[in-house]
């Protein structure tokens, strides 16, 4: 039994993680066993869960697609805000029930709930139907964790730093043409109101031999996409010895020729010059850019300790703008962080003004746990944050709008990823910036890049057909 620790998480010591490198073993301990596995939060957590399902296919489990037909329900969770708990407790809470018609089936719940202390205190009192948490230092470990289950309640979290493991190409990605890579872990900024440097550890690079071998092997493979993966990519590197800078890395990854290259997340304090102008210069580094600005109030920016103030920002932005061609430009930002005023919230929508962003994910404050936000009194009530998120939600579907209608009647390189949900006969992809494309084209093209005629422009999307 390992429990989380608040104290533990939360601190920062000048150790070196150590590089693990994973051999994959087969064991077919668990042949012709189902599981099912669902996935809530960011990017990091999906491709956790590209991980997880290697390891189990590795088992000899078969994944399937209907949890009533499962041996094994994992729940990969999220912690970045409170209305993810009550879901993930709510599914559990029901597939408890399956447990009377299949006494085998284990329910696991893992991710960044797993590391808030508060959630195991309650899966411990509350949940005991629960077979076993793990956090996100230990996935590696499942498959010893599966052995291991004897029908009572494992908790496996570890809060420590966290180290570097390199498990090769064992993860079972969940698509063929664009794949998930993670550049580093963990971060080291503590944003007041965020729950992440609590649940992910230090900030720690992968080392740049062992990214671009990866990098180098899924393009072996036929694939067209990588996208870099960490928490802040801008800080790659500055926890490694003679190793690249994110600039430098991004520019040895596009030499590797793959045909695109996206990265997530930048956090506008240190996104230098030279990344600019690296991402301007090749064109196998996509033009878009997903710059969370939270807020556009100086005061809120100080107290959500983001390092940087509006003006700032909008320095950045507009030298984005100006020197990488084309370039689309996101952005996430919170209303309602503790106190924030009419005033404070009408100068995060004069930046949204100003950069009529091509897209952003748009959030009421959630309080977590032990960040120092949670501390914070707030005396805004509830009605005002909903009402403030649905005027900057106006404004901010407004410019996406806008922005989407500039496609309209251009022609735009289009990777097609899968079939579109809502017409079979289509397929669908993403423009280099990043602009989601239902595309009338023939089906032999999935996993190519195409020209594709922009004939309709919405909010959301953008339909169109091959040239
Ligand atoms: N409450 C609301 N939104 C949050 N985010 C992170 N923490 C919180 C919180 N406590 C948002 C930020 C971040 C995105 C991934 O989630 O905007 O960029
Ligand atoms: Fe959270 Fe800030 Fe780190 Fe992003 S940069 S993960 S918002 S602490």
């Amino acid at each position: 039994m390992n429990l989380p620790d608040m104290n533990e998480a939360r601190k920062r010591t000048r150790t070196k993680p150590e590089f693990i490198y994973k051999d994959f073993v087969n064991n077919d301990k668990f042949l012709g066993q189902k599981y099912f596995i669902k996935t809530y939060g960011c990017q990091m957590n999906v491709h956790d869960s590209e991980e997880i399902c290697g390891l189990l296919d590795n088992l000899g489990y078969i994944q399937v697609e209907d949890e009533t037909q499962a041996d094994l329900i994992i729940l990969n969770t999220c912690a970045i805000r409170e209305n993810a708990h009550d879901k993930v407790f709510g599914f559990l809470g029901r597939c408890k029930h399956q447990k009377k018609d299949n006494p085998n089936l284990k329910l696991v719940l893992c991710g960044c709930m797993a590391q808030e202390k508060s959630v195991v205190d309650e899966i411990m009192s509350k949940h005991k139907y629960i077979d076993l948490v793990f956090g996100t230092h230990n996935i590696h470990e499942l498959p010893n964790y599966l052995m291991e289950l004897d029908g009572k309640q494992h908790i496996e979290v570890k809060s420590n730093e966290g180290n570097v493991f390199e498990v090769g190409e064992s993860y079972k990605r969940e698509s063929k043409y664009t794949a998930w890579v993670n550049i580093m872990y963990g971060c080291d900024k503590f944003c007041t109101y965020c729950i992440v440097p609590y649940t992910r550890g230090k900030e720690r690079s992968r080392k740049s031999k062992d990214i671009l071998k990866e990098v180098s092997c899924l393009k072996e493979k036929g694939y067209k996409e990588v996208t870099l993966l960490g928490q802040n990519v801008n800080a790659y590197g500055r926890d490694l010895e003679d190793d690249l800078t994110f600039a430098q890395l991004l520019e040895e990854v596009a030499k590797t020729g793959i045909d695109r290259i996206r990265f997530v997340t930048s956090h506008p304090w240190n996104f230098t010059d030279e990344m600019i102008k690296t991402i301007a210069k090749y064109d196998n580094i996509m033009p878009f850019i997903h710059l969370p600005l939270q807020s556009g109030s100086n005061r809120i920016l100080k107290l959500m300790g983001r390092r940087y103030t509006k003006d700032e920002y909008l320095e950045l932005y507009n030298k984005m703008k100006k020197e990488i061609p084309g370039v689309a430009i996101t952005t996430d930002i919170i209303v309602g962080f503790p106190n924030e005023t009419d005033e404070d919230f009408e100068e995060t929508l004069d930046v949204v003004n100003q950069c009529k962003y091509d897209g952003a994910f748009t959030f009421i404050y959630s309080p977590r746990e032990g960040t120092p936000a949670a501390r914070m009194e707030d005396s805004i009530p509830m009605e005002v944050k909903e009402d403030r998120l649905q005027r900057l939600n106006e404004v901010v579907n407004k410019y996406s709008n806008e922005n989407n209608q500039k496609y309209l009647n251009t022609v735009q390189k289009v990777l097609l990823i899968g079939y579109s949900e809502k017409d079979k006969n289509k397929l669908y992809g993403y423009t280099e910036t990043n602009k989601l494309v239902n595309v009338i084209c023939d089906q032999k093209e999935l996993g190519n890049i195409i020209d594709v005629k922009i004939t309709e422009a919405k909010s959301f999307s953008l339909d169109g057909e091959a040239i």
